[in-house]
């Protein structure tokens, strides 16, 4: 028998050793070596998840794989049940998230957390079909391709019994992709793909993580042309369990789309809070219309209780979509409303006093009044990021 001490003594010393001593102890050991990565990302799946691991086994004999479960801390308590299994199976593991959602950004978590030169992602719902994995892997390997995407939309394809509102609803946001793809793909919503890891290490930084579209986001996310190729496959129609995608999924996707337009021009969150901003502004004249005009107040006071009320309404909305990922709640709420009043305020003082010198040293009224505003909003998007809404960003880095 080896002295098992002595290995783990020359790992510690060399890599390289330790990998001639395993090779030492014969071929299987080395020719066991990790080919493929399943990911897995999961919420309220545990009904499915069993048979889905059943079933990889039973596809995949003769690859070296293992399958990597990220669950964001299902309710049903998936997590667990993956936990059973892979308490025997080795090739079986479980990332529990916890206080986090997402599942583009999950399927991330599980790729960088795998040493396997390939890479594949699939639903934990039994909605894709597990059979052909070893054809894409194949064909991964033989041509050298980055992706090898299952497709639902090339010939010896299907939607399979996807509601022909989902069909509808699909091919628009297949349009709207178009609009940042670089590559052509029949099929980039799939879910359902397999990469070549270098690929995902390439574009890691450059990916946004949000919403559904795990496959779009890479490939838009990609610094050169992209090696792509398709297999066809049925969806399957969901069994046990319910689909997560809802309006909230919908809007992520927008989002991802904006991101990956203007992202690294300005900041999503800079235009979200300027498309609030310019609401607030539209709310503002017309509550400063009623107030002034039908309900006679002087026009000092109508201007101010309008300008309360755009801001809350801005305070309000920018705590929902501009930082849902940092939202404010209970007293941190009230602080948050306080100091957003505040930062805002002196906002307006700025833009008051910068467009009237401008106009006082001769600029037409239009640039004078732009120039205010523009300047207004980026001191009230960095005021507001640092003081209202920093402190919880901060808190949750701390956290994750
Ligand atoms: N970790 C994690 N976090 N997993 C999630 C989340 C989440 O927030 N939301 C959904 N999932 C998991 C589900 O548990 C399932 O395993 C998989 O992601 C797909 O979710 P479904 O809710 O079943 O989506 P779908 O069937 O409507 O759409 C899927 O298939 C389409 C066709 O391939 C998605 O993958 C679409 O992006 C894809 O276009
Ligand atoms: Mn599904």
């Amino acid at each position: 028998m080896q002295d098992v001490h002595t290995q783990g003594t020359r790992f510690a010393r060399a890599p390289e050793t330790h990998l001639a001593s395993l090779r030492a102890l014969g071929e299987a050991v080395v020719s066991a070596r990790l080919e493929l990565a399943i990911v897995v990302p999961t919420f309220n799946e545990r009904a499915n998840i069993p048979v889905l691991l059943d079933r990889l086994a039973a596809v995949l004999t003769g690859v070296s794989y293992e399958v990597i479960v990220v669950d964001d801390d299902s309710t049903d308590r998936t997590w667990e049940a993956v936990r059973g299994v892979a308490a025997y199976q080795q090739r079986v593991r479980v990332i529990r998230r916890v206080g986090r959602r997402g599942l583009a950004s999950a399927c991330l978590e599980g790729m960088m957390s795998t040493a396997a030169p390939y890479i594949a992602v699939m639903d934990g719902d039994l909605q894709h079909d597990e059979t052909i994995l070893p054809q894409m892997l194949a064909t991964a390997m033989k041509e050298s391709m980055d992706f090898v995407v299952a497709s639902r939309n090339i010939t010896g394809a299907s939607m399979g019994g996807f509601a022909k509102d989902r069909v509808r609803l699909s091919n628009l946001g297949l349009k709207l992709a178009r609009l940042i793809l670089p590559a052509d793909v029949t099929d980039p919503m799939s879910g359902f793909f397999l990469v070549d890891r270098r690929f995902i290490d390439d574009v890691i930084y450059d990916t946004s993580g949000v919403g559904f579209k795990i496959l779009l986001d890479l490939l838009a996310s990609a610094k050169r042309p992209v090696r792509i190729a398709e297999v066809p496959y049925t969806f399957r129609t969901r069994e046990a369990g319910e689909s997560k995608l809802d309006f909230a999924v919908g809007l992520e996707y927008l989002y991802l789309l904006l991101d990956k337009m203007l992202g690294h021009l300005i900041p999503l969150r800079f235009i979200l809070f300027a498309l609030v901003g310019a609401v607030g502004v539209i709310l503002h004249l017309g509550t400063l219309a009623v107030l002034y005009r039908q309900a006679h107040l002087t026009f000092m006071n109508a201007q101010v209780a309008a300008t309360v009320v755009s801001m809350t309404f801005n305070y309000l909305l920018n705590n929902l979509v501009t930082y849902r990922d940092a939202r404010l709640r209970g007293n941190q709420w009230i602080v948050g409303l306080l100091t957003f009043y505040l930062a805002c305020s002196l906002g307006a003082a700025i833009n008051l006093s910068v467009s009237a010198q401008l106009l006082a040293n001769g600029l037409p009224w239009l640039f004078a009044g732009m120039a205010g505003l523009v300047l207004s909003s980026v001191w009230n998007y960095g005021v507001t990021s640092v003081i209202t809404w920093r402190k919880r960003l901060v808190d949750r880095g701390r956290a994750g």
